[in-house]
């Protein structure tokens, strides 16, 4: 094996966290982990893509509860209900600071620009010792348009992925990956 450099190492120990402290993040770092998002590639350099960044406990809370509100019976995610029973907030888990990514409608390629700079800020966070997790199940916000108002998403844009971000009060296990999903041609 090569030797692990930073990158490596900070590719290879993120994961996705899901108890935060209640400490909130600097200002530097956020600032950081946007900067790595708006390095992301994207195709003809058009970055199709807006960040909302929320530090606000009240509406981080609002817009988890109306999430957790909408999914609660869903059969599809049992593990929401398991989570409230440790969890006050089974879909942000009260991060301190959540960032919806939108993308632009019009672009072919937003999912995918998004998704990269989706990545390089859960990479930033990690070097910067922070957790993160993506929240898919934040699409449930999607018909709640008294919230999406407030939030300010634009719309010519839709809602990609969400992340959260915190300092980890965790240390999840490595979740193993599929081997023979790689095939090589020589
Ligand atoms: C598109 C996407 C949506 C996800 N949505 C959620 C979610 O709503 N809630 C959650 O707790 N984790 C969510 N995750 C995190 C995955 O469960 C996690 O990445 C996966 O189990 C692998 O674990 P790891 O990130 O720790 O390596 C999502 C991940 C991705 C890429």
């Amino acid at each position: 094996m090569t030797a692990m450099n930073e990158t490596i190492k900070t590719i290879k120990e993120r994961r996705s966290v899901r108890t935060y402290k209640d400490k909130p993040i600097e200002k530097e770092k956020i600032n950081e982990i946007l900067e790595c998002g708006l390095m992301a590639p994207n195709a003809r350099h058009l970055q199709p893509w807006k960040f909302i960044v929320v530090t606000n406990k009240d509406l981080i809370r609002e817009t988890a509860k109306r999430v957790q509100d909408k999914v609660i019976d869903n059969p599809r995610y049992p593990f929401v209900k398991e989570r409230l029973k440790t969890k006050e907030d089974a879909i942000f888990y009260s991060a301190p600071l959540v960032i919806f990514i939108l993308g632009d409608k019009e672009n072919k390629w937003s999912k995918i620009d998004c998704s990269l700079a989706a990545e390089n800020m859960m990479l930033a966070s990690k070097s910067l010792g922070l957790g993160s997790c993506p929240i898919g199940m934040a699409r449930h916000l999607k018909d709640e348009k008294d919230l999406i108002e407030k939030l300010g998403f634009d719309e010519n844009y839709e809602l990609i992925i969400t992340l959260v971000f915190g300092y980890s009060d965790e240390e999840p296990e490595l979740k193993e990956r599929k081997k023979d999903v790689v095939e090589w041609i020589e």
